[in-house]
């Protein structure tokens, strides 16, 4: 069964690692990460834009098959199945749908409307038995759409959110959703640190984790990050492995233009990458 985000994040925030938040395309990075997850005994989140949401045909075709796929699989470790920076609308298509988290993203909201959302969805998100998160400042660059100046978040505003009792709490701290650019200054750990003391045990979140060092990562898991959100590094993971494929020729040889083919060097590409984050984030061992 999938469960909501709530526990295993309180465990993270109190063993002092992070559970990573992979987003999901299709079957086959669903199924990748969810084996990842079984092999390594990690929690995991399974995370879904809006976009990609459509992609696959709707969300109820997304909670269908992530249902179906982690009872087959044979799954035990606590998997949540999580909306990515979700409007308000469709925050409650995901409710129906049967996702088991939902992130709230009113973060380009003046703040009162932002309170005003958040503070209906937690009640509503948690009646339910769901987890949820809420955004406060704004992570930069573009994810599906989702544009965002990424100015570093006002921890008295966090504060305010993270009252509502949301499950975690995504800040901007000077994150960025894609490739970082050369001249990238960092992250703003004097934010983060800000937003930690007036925040305490609530479990925050790092978006844009695609290429941030290890040493930034283990210092922001320091300072109260406990889930990390990883889109594009799996998506380039796979974009390389199935080039590579391509370029030598594979497709060409015998049946290796058979979908199954095809696509089996990105899906175990993805593992890998999944692989990394979990050991670098800590949460291996912790299912
Ligand atoms: O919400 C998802 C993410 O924040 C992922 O960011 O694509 O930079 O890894 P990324
Ligand atoms: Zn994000």
């Amino acid at each position: 069964m999938l469960v909501s985000a709530t526990e295993m994040l309180k465990k993270a925030k109190a063993g002092h690692y992070a559970v990573g938040q992979f987003n999901i395309n299709n079957l086959e990075w669903t199924k990748s990460i969810l084996l990842t997850a079984e092999e390594l005994k990690s929690p995991v989140i399974l995370g879904v834009s809006e976009g990609a949401g459509k992609y696959m045909t709707g969300f109820k075709t997304v909670a269908a098959m992530v249902k179906a796929m982690h009872e087959e699989l044979g799954i035990t470790v606590p998997v949540a199945l999580h909306l990515d920076h979700g409007t308000y609308e469709g925050c409650y298509k995901c409710i129906k749908a049967g996702f088991t988290s939902i992130m709230f993203d009113g973060s380009h909201y003046p703040f009162e409307e932002n309170l005003a959302k958040s503070t209906e969805l937690v009640n509503v998100a948690h009646q339910l038995g769901l987890s949820i998160e809420c955004e406060v400042g704004s992570i930069g660059g573009e994810e599906d759409g989702v544009v965002g100046m990424g100015e570093c978040a006002d921890p008295n505003e966090c504060k305010t959110i993270a009252d509502l009792g949301v499950d975690m709490l995504a800040a901007g701290i000077g994150n960025i959703h894609g490739k970082y650019p050369a001249n990238w200054k960092g992250l703003s750990f004097e934010t983060l640190d800000a937003i930690q003391q007036k925040t305490g045990t609530m479990p925050l979140v790092l978006h844009g984790g695609t290429g941030i060092p290890a040493d930034m990562i283990k210092k922001a898991i320091s300072l109260g990050v406990s889930k990390i959100n990883v889109n594009t590094e799996c998506q380039l993971s796979f974009a390389d492995a199935t080039r590579k494929y391509i370029e030598a020729g594979k497709d060409l040889e015998g049946k290796g233009f058979d979908p199954r083919k095809l696509l089996a060097p990105g899906a175990e590409a993805i593992k890998a990458t999944v692989k990394e984050k979990m050991e670098l984030f800590g949460s291996v061992g912790k299912a």
